[in-house]
This record gives C-alpha cells, sequence and structure tokens, in this order.
C-alpha cells in the first residue's frame, strides 16, 4: 500500500524562517512512515470570490486546490502575528474552503504546531487556526498542544534543533500525528 502524503502548510515566506525549520524537522520525524511535501502558499493571489464568480480563477489557486485535495492530512506550521494567525495562511485557508460546497479540507486529519521568539509559543496563532480549521471540518488532533516558544535559541545555522528537550517533545508530538492521521483513516 502507498504511504500517506501529509502537505505541510507554512505560515511564513520567510526565507530563514524558523517555523519553515521546525516543520522541516517534525516531516523528517513523519517521513519513515508518510510521504510529507510543503504546500508553496506564496504565489496564492489574496482571496476574491469575484474571481471564481466570473470564470477568472487564478491558475494558481487551481493548482493549489488540486494539490491539497491529493493530499491525505495536513500539518500547519505558523507563527503568531499580532496574536493571530498569518495572512498568507489563513488567505491559503479560504481559497481552499471556496467554491461553495467544494472545499479542499472537508473530513481529513490535521495538526498544528504554532512557533515564536516569544515566549508565549504563539498560543494566539495556534487557536486563531484552530477556530477555521474546526469549522472546515478538519479532524484535528487535540493532544499533544503544541507552543514552541524561544525559537531563536534552539535552533543552530542548519535549521537543526539543538535543545532535547524541544527535540523530544516533537518526536512525541510527531508520533501522535502518525497514529490520529491512522486513527481517521481506518474510522
Ligand atoms: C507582523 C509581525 C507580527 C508579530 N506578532 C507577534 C505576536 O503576536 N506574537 C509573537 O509571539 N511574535 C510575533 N511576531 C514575532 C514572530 O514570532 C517572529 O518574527 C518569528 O520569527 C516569525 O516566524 P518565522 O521565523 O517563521 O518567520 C511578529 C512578527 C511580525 C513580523
Amino acid at each position: 500500500m502507498s504511504k500517506k502524503t501529509i502537505g505541510i502548510f507554512i505560515g511564513s515566506l520567510r526565507k530563514e524562517s524558523f517555523s519553515k525549520k521546525i516543520a522541516l524537522s517534525v516531516a523528517k520525524m513523519l517521513e519513515g512512515q508518510f510521504e510529507t511535501r510543503l504546500v508553496e502558499l506564496g504565489g496564492l493571489a489574496m482571496f476574491n470570490q469575484d474571481f471564481d464568480d466570473s470564470g477568472n480563477t487564478p491558475p494558481a489557486w487551481t493548482a493549489f486546490r488540486n494539490e491539497v485535495k491529493a493530499l491525505d492530512a495536513f500539518l500547519f506550521v505558523t507563527p503568531e502575528y499580532n496574536r493571530c494567525v498569518p495572512a498568507v495562511l489563513k488567505n491559503a485557508l479560504d481559497i481552499g474552503s471556496r467554491p461553495y460546497g467544494h472545499s479542499v479540507w472537508d473530513g481529513k486529519p490535521g495538526g498544528v504546531i504554532s512557533v515564536s521568539i516569544g515566549k508565549l509559543g504563539g498560543f494566539g496563532a495556534n487557536h486563531d487556526l484552530r477556530q477555521a480549521v474546526v469549522f472546515l471540518n478538519i479532524f484535528m488532533l487535540q493532544q499533544p498542544e503544541a507552543y514552541i516558544g524561544g525559537v531563536a535559541n534552539i535552533l543552530d545555522a542548519a535549521g537543526n534543533i539543538t535543545d532535547a528537550g524541544t527535540r523530544d517533545f516533537l518526536q512525541s508530538y510527531a508520533d501522535a500525528f502518525a497514529a490520529w492521521i491512522n486513527k481517521i483513516a481506518d474510522r
């Protein structure tokens, strides 16, 4: 049987994004059991329903919707912008949720890891994202919750996690997420 594919959605477009580095580490932890792929969000024009309504859907939206439809699970790794989920990630959620009745998010398992240079670990963004994805009927892993604070101090120049406690925690998160994906698939 072919491996299930987890799409990874990162809420930062920054080249040296800490969120992306954490996401790549978690992807490695999942790779034995799953295929993983980073889904590119930077080329998606801001959501405007007129594009779909007038038959001028941007090709990048169509490609994104098709890419998401083919995934088996979603992992969101995001910083917090002003206590909320960054616009790039919310925009992707909105684009995937339309046209009405054709959401590409419906009924699949998901997880969220929030990342911050501060101490609160992106709690606000984590729950801001949850508000939308629960509505979109993504079956979100509830526990463990993953709030990675002080992220600037736990990565080396190559993006490796240098803090053993964080590494162990993210491994336990990856294990729980893997079990959750299989549980939802077998239901
Ligand atoms: C527009 C903006 C808003 C931010 N707001 C928050 C915030 O509300 N809470 C927080 O912990 N960090 C905040 N930060 C700091 C981010 O945690 C930090 O920039 C982080 O490195 C962004 O993630 P990235 O490295 O994946 O790009 C903000 C940064 C920016 C650019």
